[in-house]
């Protein structure tokens, strides 16, 4: 594994435009539960709360759901040593960008600045009558569905439920990261879900070297994945970072000489 870890550091020291893209398992050893394999949201609640029908059809009793597991969970969440070795590269200039599934917060809550939410934000509620935007932390979840102060109308999360599009600017965020990374660091997905899960795909065909990091093999690791690092995100990452930023190393030595 070290001879592994030391083969991606070089790819990152030398990558023009590297792309993190990242899913459930990076928050994981935060609290956050991931949503499939052990201990998975969708083994304990029926995915389809987050079916955009369903919340409109009945929005007090997706609010119910939707509050246990974003609100009451999410909240304690802290980010960890996985999400500040990404914002410690970019800082460096060693990360373009973050394309993140996750809807926590979480790289932003760590530093990082450039950022896009494939599939939304928990942080921020929009009004579905008005359109008027609200940050959670303004927000009482005592009674759900919560309510807009202006108009009444019921608050509906800013993260994209099933059924519902993915918004514009972190879509073409992800297309041109696909078109210029030279480097995709793919960490604690299963790349199940489309159509966030054809990113890592469309930069692999436009020539980027695949490093991935996940304790278990995903859709990728067998077909898509060059380097693959058997592990937890802050265990790999950790390791990435103590080598990536070592003093003993000089700039221009090959790191694996
Ligand atoms: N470190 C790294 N990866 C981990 C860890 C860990 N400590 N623990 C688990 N994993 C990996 C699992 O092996 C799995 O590959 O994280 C992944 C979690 O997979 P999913 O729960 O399917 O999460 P994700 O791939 O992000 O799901 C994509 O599905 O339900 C939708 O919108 C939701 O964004 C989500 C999308």
């Amino acid at each position: 594994m070290e001879q592994k870890i030391l083969e991606a550091v070089r790819l990152l020291k030398k990558s023009r435009f590297t792309t993190a893209f990242t899913g459930a398992g990076i928050s994981v050893e935060s609290g956050i539960p991931p949503f499939r394999g052990e201990g998975g949201l969708w083994n304990k609640y029926d995915p389809g709360v987050l079916d955009i029908s369903n919340f409109h059809r009945d929005p007090a009793g997706s609010w119910r759901v939707i509050k246990e597991i974003f609100y009451d969970f999410f909240t304690e969440a802290r980010p960890n040593r996985a999400h500040l070795v990404l914002a410690r590269m970019e800082q460096e200039g060693m990360l373009g960008r973050t394309i993140t599934q996750n809807i926590d917060n979480l790289h932003q809550e760590a530093g990082s600045q450039l950022v896009y939410d494939f599939h939304g934000n928990t942080k921020k509620l929009l009004c579905t009558h008005c359109r008027r935007m609200y940050k959670s932390s303004e927000i009482s979840f005592d009674h759900v569905p919560p309510t807009c102060r202006e108009c009444g109308g019921i608050l509906k999360p800013d993260f994209v439920f099933f059924g519902e599009p993915i918004p514009q600017v972190p879509l073409a965020a992800a297309y041109e990261a696909a078109a210029l990374s030279d480097v995709f660091l793919i960490i604690g997905t299963t790349g199940e879900v489309m159509p966030a899960s054809q990113i890592p795909v469309m930069a692999k065909e436009n020539g980027a070297a695949i490093i991935e990091v996940n304790p278990a093999p995903s859709n990728y690791t067998a077909g898509l994945t060059d380097i693959y690092l058997q592990g937890k995100a802050t265990e790999i990452m950790g390791k990435v970072e103590d080598i990536l930023f070592s003093a003993t190393l000089n700039n221009d030595q090959d790191c694996i000489d």
